[in-house]
């Protein structure tokens, strides 16, 4: 006899969680499956986020932060800092009591909102009287069944052809987040988000870091103003970052890896590292979820086909999260989890693609939301833009990281925001106004007449408004 639910969530990652607890907040009784394991087979709930990616990373961004601010900005300080010394392994367990924090808290919040978790493999088995059959295959196997299904079951690392990862040598982000030793060589394929991170946390510790890119250009889809100045910061602390290269064969051995490479020239190199990162993107993940028992339908990539309502090709069938199309963030598989769990119970949940932030958490930090002037230039918008420099900001001086700009983009003629991108100190918490306002669809003049908090960071953003109009006070 199978247990019977209203709503049953395969994945307990942002988007499976939080769509769980929205639908109990809104009376549905709810099941969350979750396959994935900790260090001792037990279940681990929050996915690849809180398990090896956005918690974990930055829990080794904040610890390598703090050892390169002690060996090299402490002294700026008037703090001498003698015989500073790295316990990585105390470190490395530093992040998994953080990632623990973050497994337990959402355990908490299913027993306070009634969501009944099952540790174990969910597939499809059948759809029938319009219920869908879901087995749960772990410790015990059993059979749900339920009405609505959402399946939330994210994404893994891609890897390089004839490259497979062995989490010893060549690694995904799951390895690149638990080196034992920091390496002397270190070398990463792709400099997108990971690849700055993860070569950021390991630099900082002492690795001499390569990054090899293939485009051409550095953070093709970030604002180019802002991007060329975090190249250049990022160059200035001793990251090389290759771009325009074609990678070739990767071979491994007792010492290490040989990454052949050809750089924008043309020209044959060799990259001779002790470990490498492989970062080149993520790929939906359907791995045991048997799709093809129902009918549902994969594009060719093998994500889950939705409607911009995260409805699938079965009825009461929907999908949110990495494993659907869509930019792979936490907080954006979150905000389709409460939208799906709303629309299930028959409101309008919403979610705004054009008001998603990014955050890289590098040093600089870079951070937008909306539209970047390259493309508000490709389609013909007219449009103005100020920039405000962290330099001329009374608290980043204070801080003593000037380094940066906020850049605000607005309509030529109705002053409204249309994008906002900062590269700087903090520009992870910064963005949050810039989201707001946007939301709100407020001017550039809005935020110019915004009372800021003096000294603040935030001055800076309402100094770009005022940059727009040609009128900064402090630069
Ligand atoms: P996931 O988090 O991948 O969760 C899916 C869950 O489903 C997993 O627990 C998996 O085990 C489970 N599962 C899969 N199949 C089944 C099945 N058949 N049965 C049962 N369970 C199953 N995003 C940000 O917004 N900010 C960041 O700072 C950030 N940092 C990142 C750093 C790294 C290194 C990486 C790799 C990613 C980072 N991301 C970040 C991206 C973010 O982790 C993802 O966008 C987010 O986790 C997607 O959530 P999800 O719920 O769709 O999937
Ligand atoms: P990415 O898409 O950010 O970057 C991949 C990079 O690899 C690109 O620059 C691409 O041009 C390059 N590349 C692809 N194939 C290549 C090849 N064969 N040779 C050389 N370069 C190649 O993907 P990444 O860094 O793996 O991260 C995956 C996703 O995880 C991100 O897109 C993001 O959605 C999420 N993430 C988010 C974070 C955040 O919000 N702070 C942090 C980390 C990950």
């Amino acid at each position: 006899m199978s247990k019977q639910f209203d709503v049953i969530v395969i994945g307990g990652g942002p988007g499976g969680y939080i769509a769980a607890i929205r639908a109990a907040q809104l009376g549905f009784n709810v099941a969350c499956i979750d396959e994935w394991k900790n260090a001792k087979g037990g279940p681990a709930l929050g996915g690849t986020c809180t398990n090896i990616g956005c918690i974990p990373s930055k829990a080794l961004l904040q610890s390598s932060e703090h050892y390169d601010h002690a060996a090299h900005h402490f002294a700026d300080h008037g703090i001498e800092v003698k015989g500073l010394g790295l316990d990585v392994a105390k470190m490395l367990a530093r992040k998994d009591t953080v990632v623990k924090q973050n497994n337990d808290g959402i355990v908490y919040l299913f027993k306070k909102n009634k969501v009944t978790f099952f540790h174990g493999r969910g597939s499809f088995v059948a759809a029938k009287d319009g219920l869908y059959d879901i087995k749960v295959a772990g410790a015990a196997e059993e059979t749900l069944s339920g009405k609505h299904v959402i399946v939330a079951t994210g994404s893994n690392a891609r890897a390089l052809p004839g490259a497979p990862f062995d989490e010893e040598t060549i690694l995904s982000n799951d390895g690149a987040l638990r080196i034992g030793a920091v390496p002397k060589k270190l070398g990463l394929i792709g400099s997108g988000v990971i690849g700055l991170e993860m070569g950021s946390v390991w630099r900082r510790l002492g690795a001499e870091v390569t990054i090899l890119e293939g485009l051409p250009t550095f953070l093709g889809a970030v604002d180019q103003q802002i991007a060329k100045e975090a190249h250049k910061a990022f160059v200035k602390q001793g990251l090389k970052i290759e771009l325009g290269v074609k990678v070739g064969e990767i071979k491994t051995d007792k010492k290490g890896v040989s990454v052949a490479w050809t750089n924008a020239k043309g020209e044959a190199q060799t990259l001779d590292v002790d470990k490498l990162i492989v970062s080149i993107g993520r790929a939906a993940n359907t791995i045991g979820l048997a799709p093809e028992t129902v009918g549902l339908k994969l594009d060719e990539r093998g994500a889950i086909v939705v409607d911009e309502e995260c409805k699938t090709n079965l009825p009461n069938v929907w999908a949110v999260g990495d494993v659907v199309r869509g930019p792979m963030l936490a907080h954006k598989a979150e905000e389709e989890g409460v939208a799906v769990a709303e629309r299930i119970a028959g409101q309008h949940g919403h979610v705004n693609f054009n008001t998603i932030p990014w955050v890289i958490y590098t040093n600089p930090e870079i951070a937008w939301v909306g539209q970047t002037e390259e493309q508000l230039k490709a389609a013909g918008r007219a449009y103005k833009a100020g920039t405000f420099p962290f330099m001329a900001n009374g608290r980043a001086r204070a801080l003593g990281d000037t380094t940066g700009m906020v850049k605000m983009l607005a309509d030529a003629t109705t002053d409204e925001i249309l994008g906002v991108h900062i590269v700087g100190p903090f520009a992870s918490e910064l963005i949050a106004e810039c989201v707001v306002a946007m939301e709100f669809r407020a001017s550039a003049e809005d935020i110019a007449r915004i009372c800021h908090a003096h000294p603040s960071l935030s001055e800076a953003t309402k100094e770009a408004a005022l940059a727009v109009d040609k009128r900064t006070l402090n630069f």
